[in-house]
């Protein structure tokens, strides 16, 4: 986000034009409140959903009576820098008040999560992730971005790049996996899809990357716990994806919600000025998680409102999401001098250089024609985009006896109440999809011409039915079983301790494969699974994750062979929840899990994952061969043979790991420097080439520093990060 030097003084000239309250207003974000109709607070109503004390039924009548409320005397007064919404008339309505009838005429930055597509929804995160392939996620990024504007919004929260290694927290949907390489190459794309195609207002957003910082290393995988761990792991595991984001010019930042060492992320001064705004130069503003100001009271870091106010503006909060308590008491602090003017200007500055890069101060509306545009229907180009990346994000974990793919003559059962729910595609965070755009896998494979019958059968809730279970068992030459998980079951508040299949869905799979017939396993669901006795049993297995609008059609195109499935995983599978967190770039151990006593391992349990990352089959097979390894000045040149070894054109992740010998910190036993989706036709060989700058080699110690330390390095390369090539080599920097 760079801004020209006639877009800076516009910004300086506006400021010294404003008073505390108008400043003070663009640091306050509002959501329309739902108001009239009821006795008791918004908030309390949705406790007293959750906690039963009010049916769905009820809930909904009460709505039905509720206004909402838009805030819109407050916009006009000044006092609202942005809001949340998706309507696009609603937005115009918005942005006309704050232009036309505001004193200074400051258009509103309209944010919203638009995390993985808004109407055109695309796979989950974690399922495009393991994709591994940069352009689709730009260009799913660039189709939001369009999107969005056309909705009005012109700020999303997206790209999450939480780096996440515990299953059982229902956030590692929403980002992209295990690894800071991966989540690297993820964040830069996602900032270049949704920021750079500037050659109209209508094609760019703000990005809002989030959580800063280590939200994925929450406790126990429990949602919104704390985190603790050493400045070393910090800044080689969880900043690298944001240091990527800014390098690439993130306009914004979400914090995040939990404490790290002790200091919440709200309020951490270290993090959000000396690491983000300092260090890693972000050049836009922080804002917080929804009433995060608000909780430091109940992190207990805050004696009340005013004291966590103070604490989060000098720690570098710019914006509040959702508690009016800069809005309601920061000016008093301003005027008292606990809080500094400049604070307050510092953040003001930065609301305003995004909105005037946004293009907003000469055309905050959305076109009426653009609005029709997408009430007609998606474009066919969205449509064929979500296609493709629901194919590229399937992982085939298992595959025995080339059971799939499966052929048109073969009568499928199909089971499984997932496979039939066109609403359950789209996965966490999706709110804006219509059911006319979603198709199921049921609507798939009929779609496909697929000779398939439909049983229920049972699902991730709810019983299962006898009878249904009988007849599939008995008519079709083959049975797919759709299994996982709900859309509810993963995202935010959604941690699950068992992360097994829910339900009764594994008794489901024990009785068809009972009945000696063929089963295949089509996953879906938001997290890596535990699944050791499905891995141990079930012939083969398709992890096709929510895959978003067009489910149903990549699912149907990967069993029945139309497409093979090239998707590698973004995140190790346990065996068992206990094993959580696993994942492959594990520092070395003194004891290294083995079949001896004394290692690191579990009496009951593998030590290693199930399905490691980078893991993924596909119709065909490949053959890694004459790896060689070169030094020039700067890098490293490494280069192999790869070979479509099978028998059908297919798609293979070549990837690329170090692991530094021997360093003056326990350094992990492998990691992914690099990788290359490389496409070949039956039999065909190439030359893979890879250029490792050697600056690449060095890790962060604990006082934050880069080192590059001499020694011995061993290189890999291989289709997963636990079948490799390796060769060593020493380096002297
Ligand atoms: C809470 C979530 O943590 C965050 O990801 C989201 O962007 C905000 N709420 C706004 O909806």
């Amino acid at each position: 986000m760079k801004l020209t030097q006639k877009q800076k003084t516009f910004v300086e000239d506006l400021l010294k034009r404003m008073t505390l309250e108008e400043k003070i207003g663009q640091m306050n974000q509002e959501s329309p409140s739902i108001v009239g109709g009821f006795d008791v607070p918004f908030s309390e109503l949705i406790e007293m959903l959750t906690d039963g004390r009010l049916s769905q039924e009820e809930f909904e009548k009460i709505l039905s009576t509720a206004k909402q409320d838009y805030h819109e005397e407050d916009i006009r007064a000044g006092r609202v820098g942005s809001v949340m919404g998706q309507d696009p008339r609603k937005a115009n309505e918005l942005q006309k008040i704050a232009m036309e009838e505001s004193r200074l005429g400051i258009p509103l930055i309209i944010g919203f999560d638009v995390i993985h597509g808004l109407r055109s929804v695309y796979p989950i995160a974690i399922a495009e992730a393991c994709s591994f392939d940069d352009s689709l996620f730009e260009e799913t990024a660039r189709m939001a971005a369009r999107e969005s504007r056309a909705h009005g919004i012109n700020w999303n929260f997206a790209p999450m790049i939480d780096a996440a290694r515990d299953s059982r927290w229902g956030r590692v949907s929403e980002g992209p996996g295990e690894d800071p390489c991966l989540g690297s190459h993820f964040a830069r794309a996602k900032i270049r899809g949704l920021q750079n195609d500037r050659s109209s207002v209508r094609n760019y957003v703000a990005a809002c990357t989030k959580h800063y910082v280590a939200y994925g290393a929450c406790e126990s995988g429990r949602d919104y716990n704390t985190t603790s761990m050493s400045v070393s792991n910090l800044y080689n595991v969880y900043l690298p994806a944001f240091r990527a984001a800014m390098d690439e010019g993130a306009a914004t930042v979400m914090a995040a919600f939990n404490d790290l060492n002790g200091i919440p992320c709200t309020v951490n001064r270290w993090l959000l000025r000396d690491v983000l705004k300092g260090e890693m130069g972000l050049e836009g503003f922080v804002v917080s998680d929804a009433n995060a100001i608000r909780e430091c009271v109940a992190h207990g870091i805050a004696e009340d409102d005013r004291d966590a106010g103070i604490q989060a503006a000098i720690a570098g909060m710019d914006m509040d999401m959702g508690t009016h308590i800069y809005k309601d008491l920061l000016q008093a602090e301003v005027e008292k001098g606990t809080v500094p003017m400049a604070v307050v200007d510092e953040a003001v500055r930065r609301i305003l250089s995004v909105k005037v890069w946004l293009g907003l101060f000469d055309d905050p509306y959305v076109p009426e024609a653009d609005i029709e545009a997408y009430e007609k229907g998606l474009p066919a180009e969205h449509i064929a985009l979500c296609r493709r990346a629901a194919e590229e994000s399937m992982v085939l974990l298992k595959n025995e006896g080339d059971l799939l793919p499966l052929s048109r003559k073969q009568k499928i059962s199909l089971v499984g109440r997932l496979a039939d729910m066109a609403d359950e595609v789209c996965g966490a965070w999706a709110m804006a999809w219509k059911k006319e755009d979603c198709v199921s896998v049921r609507a798939g494979l009929e779609a496909a011409g697929a000779d398939v019958q439909y049983y229920p059968c049972g699902g991730p809730e709810g019983e299962l039915d006898e009878e249904e279970i009988a007849r599939a068992c008995t008519e079709g030459d083959v049975i797919v079983a759709v299994v996982g998980e709900t859309d509810a079951m993963s995202g935010e508040a959604s941690s699950r301790a068992d992360t097994g299949l829910p339900g009764r869905q594994r008794e489901l799979l024990e009785r068809l494969l009972r009945s000696g017939k063929p089963v295949v396993t089509v996953l879906m669901n938001g997290r890596p699974l535990a699944l050791r006795w499905e891995a141990e049993q079930l012939p083969a297995i398709l992890e096709a994750w929510h895959l978003g609008i067009r489910m149903g059609d990549a699912v149907a195109a990967a069993l029945l062979g139309d497409v093979s499935p090239s998707g590698k995983l973004a995140s190790s599978f346990p065996a068992v929840t206990g094993q959580c967190p696993v994942y492959y770039n594990h520092p070395s151990t003194g004891r290294p899990g083995s079949r001896s006593k004394f290692t690191s391992r579990y009496l009951d349990a593998p030590w290693d994952a199930l399905f490691p990352f980078g893991h993924g089959l596909s119709y065909t097979s490949f053959a890694y061969s004459g790896l060689r390894v070169g030094e020039t000045a700067d890098s490293l040149e490494i280069a192999l043979t790869l070979k479509n070894s099978g028998g059908r054109e297919g798609t293979e992740v070549v990837q690329l790991y170090t692991q530094d010998v021997a360093a003056s910190l326990v350094r992990p036993v492998k990691e992914l420097k690099d990788y290359l989706r490389v496409s070949l036709a039956a039999g065909e060989e190439r030359e893979i080439r890879f250029v490792l700058p050697k600056s690449d080699l060095g890790f962060y110690d604990n006082t934050g520093a880069y080192r590059l330390e001499d020694g011995l390095f061993r290189i890999s390369v291989g289709g997963s990060s636990r079948d490799t090539l390796e060769q060593e080599i020493r380096l002297q920097f």
